[in-house]
């Protein structure tokens, strides 16, 4: 079976093509970045004008990459939700209609389970069970995922999630948007010993997060330093380092004890956070310790993509989950509502 999807949540539009039997065939991806930078984040409205822009020539050089005709496919799959609302809208209404032009069903897909399940399009995937650790720009989950389409969120954040607590301190620290990936590269040169910010949750049982007051701590540090003429570089460096650090630890220390809860041997960590380089190699060498192994998507596809879309969407497709006529999106769309 071969799909088209799309993905135009937030401020990605893109598109892929995918065979059950071939793998991944072709995909595309066009950044709304630089459009939204002057603002220091995504502005629904220009992100929704923009996604109507680029989706359809996406589909269109997506399926000639492909060598796929319109004939060849035997659903759409697009990104229903969660996310903004216009984005969303203009996937749902791009695929719901292709879908009905080409005479094939339409799926719709859960941004969150695209991310859980783009490990699938490695080599080596990951078994089932196993644990999830889902850190993007809006959610940080510990899940147990027994199977495609079997999710238990076992734990989240009460406030900020991971991806957020990046982006927030990168901003307090004058770095553009998007802050996540920035505060990494300026924490490469800093020293994370300087500053001790908190570990949130830490001392508490259980596996939830919380992240604001990180921020906080971000906010008094830099104000602290810089009231003499500003921050001096290094120590801009040292509360980036300092950041990632606390990030980094909070979220190791959880996603051990929840291997430990489930007795679980593998591990899939998801979302833009997951494209995190100390995030990468500090879990992975702490869950070897423990005797799992870690599965990660490749870099490119822990941030917002339509191949994982295409996978999860290949997997309802294939369940039979297939949309009626109607154009549906939601904002809000709760994980567990998947689990049937
Ligand atoms: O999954 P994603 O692309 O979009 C959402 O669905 O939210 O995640 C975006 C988030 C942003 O907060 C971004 O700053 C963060 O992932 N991010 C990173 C890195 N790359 C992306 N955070 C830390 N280090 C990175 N290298
Ligand atoms: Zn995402």
């Amino acid at each position: 079976m071969r799909i088209l999807a799309l993905e135009s949540s937030c401020d990605e539009s893109a598109v892929a093509v995918y065979d059950d039997g071939d793998g991944l065939l072709s995909h595309e991806i066009y950044s709304q970045i630089d459009l939204h930078r002057i603002y220091g984040g995504v502005v629904p409205e220009l992100a929704s004008r923009d996604h109507v822009r680029h989706l359809l020539p996406l589909v269109k050089t997506a399926l000639a990459d492909a060598k796929t005709s319109p004939a060849d496919l035997d659903g759409i799959a697009y990104t229903a939700g969660p996310g903004l609302i216009g984005a969303l809208l203009t996937g749902a209404a791009l695929g719901r209609s292709l879908a009905f032009a080409w005479k094939v069903p339409a799926v719709a897909v859960h941004h969150l389970e695209g991310h859980l399940l783009a490990p699938l399009l490695e080599s080596d995937p990951p078994p089932f069970p196993h644990l999830a650790l889902l850190v993007s720009g809006g959610h940080t989950m510990l899940i147990d995922v027994a199977e495609p389409g079997r999710y238990a969120v076992l734990g989240e954040t009460r406030d900020d999630a991971a991806g957020e607590a990046f982006d927030k301190s990168a901003k307090l620290l004058g770095l553009p948007y998007p802050g996540g990936p920035e505060l990494a590269k300026l924490a490469s040169g800093g020293r994370a010993s300087r500053f001790a910010f908190p570990r949130p949750m830490l001392d508490r049982a259980g596996l939830e997060f919380s992240f604001s007051g990180l921020k906080t701590a971000v906010a008094l540090a830099v104000k602290d330093q810089g009231r003499e003429g500003g921050l001096a570089p290094e120590t801009r460096a040292d509360i980036a380092a300092g950041v990632q650090e606390a990030i980094v630890d909070t979220l190791i220390a959880k996603t051990l004890r929840a291997l430990e809860q489930t007795g679980y041997d593998a591990l899939v960590v998801a979302g833009g956070v997951g494209a995190n380089r100390l995030l990468r190699e500090r879990l992975a060498a702490a869950v070897a310790r423990q005797g799992a192994r870690v599965h990660y998507p490749r870099i490119e596809f822990c941030t917002d993509n339509a191949a994982m879309i295409a996978v999860a969407g290949m997997a309802r497709l294939k369940a039979g989950k297939t949309e009626s006529p109607a154009i549906r999106a939601r904002a809000q769309w709760p994980l567990s509502e998947l689990s049937t």
